[in-house]
């Protein structure tokens, strides 16, 4: 009776959005979808609603599956991050592996009750296998393991990875994948110390 009871309130709800929305246009449903999304969740430490607002290329990455995204388009997109990307002065984009290392190790940060002063981690094995070591990684994203020994650390394969890594829709647009440089996630010697992870003869991606 209960579950009746709640069923038919969610689907009046439902109903209810539907007939606002009839006679809006796309613009005017995606600002009061926001405004639902924003009414639904409380700001607690730095987890702040402003996390709800989407950029250009956010807004072009979120339509329905049934719009293919047109070439021009997520070429325009890849265009504006890949502008964003701002390489270190020194020149230099190989850190240190091994903090490359706890870096993708770590999945601490940015949540709201994580302390904002303690640097983010990456979480790069939870979409990545990276070494032989580590047995237990996720899969949404492509294996990594041997990416130096294949691709070697030519000047253009290191600010391809720095700048992947810094941005990664710079690349393929409405990836997956978080924009650590873009959205401040990761520091400069932080991306300086994952790039060496991947590149890094040393490095156990490459053994
Ligand atoms: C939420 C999942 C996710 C996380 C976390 C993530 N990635 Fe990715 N990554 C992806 C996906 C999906 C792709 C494939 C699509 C693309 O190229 O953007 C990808 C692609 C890549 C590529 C391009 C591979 C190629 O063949 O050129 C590199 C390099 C990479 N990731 C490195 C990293 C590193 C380093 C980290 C951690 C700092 C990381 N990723 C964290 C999902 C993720």
């Amino acid at each position: 009776m209960k579950t009746r009871t709640c069923a038919t309130a969610v689907f009046a709800a439902i109903a209810a959005i539907a007939a606002g929305c009839a006679g809006m246009n796309d613009q005017e449903t995606s600002q009061k979808a926001l405004e639902v999304m924003k009414a639904s969740f409380n700001e607690r430490g730095q987890a702040k609603l402003d996390r709800l607002n989407q950029d250009e290329a956010q807004k072009l990455c979120s339509k329905p599956p049934s719009q293919e995204l047109a070439k021009d388009i997520a070429a325009g997109i890849e265009k504006a991050n890949l502008a964003s990307i701002r390489y270190p002065a020194d020149g230099r984009l190989m850190g240190d592996w091994r903090q490359g290392e706890r870096i993708a190790q770590s999945g601490i940060g940015k949540q709201f009750s994580d302390d904002p002063k303690i640097p983010a981690g990456a979480n790069c094995y939870a979409c990545h296998q990276l070494s032989k070591a580590e047995i237990s990684y996720g899969t949404i994203g492509p294996s990594l393991y041997n990416y130096g020994k294949l691709r070697g650390t030519s000047d253009a394969i290191q600010r391809y990875t720095y700048g992947k890594v810094y941005n990664s829709q710079a690349f393929t647009a409405c990836s997956n994948m978080p924009r650590f440089g873009h959205n401040g996630i990761l520091t400069e010697q932080q991306m300086k110390d994952v790039t060496a992870l991947l590149l890094d003869p040393g490095s156990p991606v490459n053994q």
